[in-house]
């Protein structure tokens, strides 16, 4: 879409990033949960909005399951697909972020380039990113298969899954990895919630 914004202007508001900061006690940011199906995204999404509402945190999670029920309706699961899914899924989280909450996204987010461009787009607007690799070997993911989703894969009922017929590319350099196969969900819980008050605390 070339030249689509040449004739936009952007409207800025009085009320800043930082007046907003002041207002709420911290400052929003973007908390990025990435890992296989099963490794412990929701779970841990869910405890930690949790901790953070009880210390007084606003925060929300952005859930790939949820949204594929509304803004992602229309999306499937091919590699186009799921690059579509995340850049919306990564500009929401960058509004909610501007708007002062924790936003904590929850979505499979199987490929690298997606991830960075999140990242990119959340760095340039001065917004705290931080990329968590939810770490479970693929065996253990599939061994929990909580909703059968493996098994379907498996028999062919459902294509293109992450990790049988559709590649999972591992961070590199994640700010935080939780092995949820190795640790107590309490442990990891308790790691990821010292992380993220961390990174709402205003500078
Ligand atoms: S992605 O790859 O980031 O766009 O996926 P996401 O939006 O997080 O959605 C993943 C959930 O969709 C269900 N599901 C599938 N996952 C992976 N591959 C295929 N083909 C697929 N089909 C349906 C599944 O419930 C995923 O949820 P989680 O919570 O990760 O298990």
């Amino acid at each position: 879409l070339a030249g689509a914004t040449e004739n936009l202007t952007w409207t800025v508001s009085p009320v800043t990033r930082e007046l907003r900061a002041e207002n709420f006690g911290h400052r929003g940011a973007v908390l990025w949960l990435t890992g296989l199906s099963g490794s412990g995204k929701s779970t841990l999404a869910t405890g930690l909005e949790y901790h953070l509402h009880r210390r007084g945190i606003f925060s929300y999670i952005l859930d790939g399951d949820n949204l594929r029920h509304g803004l992602c309706a229309n999306l499937g699961f091919s590699a186009e697909d799921r690059s579509e899914n995340i850049r919306r899924a990564g500009e929401t989280a960058r509004l909610m972020a501007e708007a002062g909450l924790v936003v904590i996204c929850s979505l499979i987010s199987p490929f690298r380039a997606d991830r960075d461009n999140v990242r990119k787009i959340c760095q340039r607007d001065g917004i705290p990113f931080a990329e968590v690799f939810i770490n479970a070997p693929l065996d253990v993911c599939e061994s929990r298969d909580p909703r059968g989703l493996y098994k379907k894969a498996r028999s062919g009922e459902i294509k293109e899954f992450t990790g049988i017929t559709s590649p999972y590319e591992a961070p590199l350099a994640p700010e935080l990895e939780l092995r949820t196969a190795e640790h107590t969900l309490d442990n990891t819980l308790l790691d990821l919630t010292h992380f993220a008050v961390d990174l709402s605390r205003i500078p």
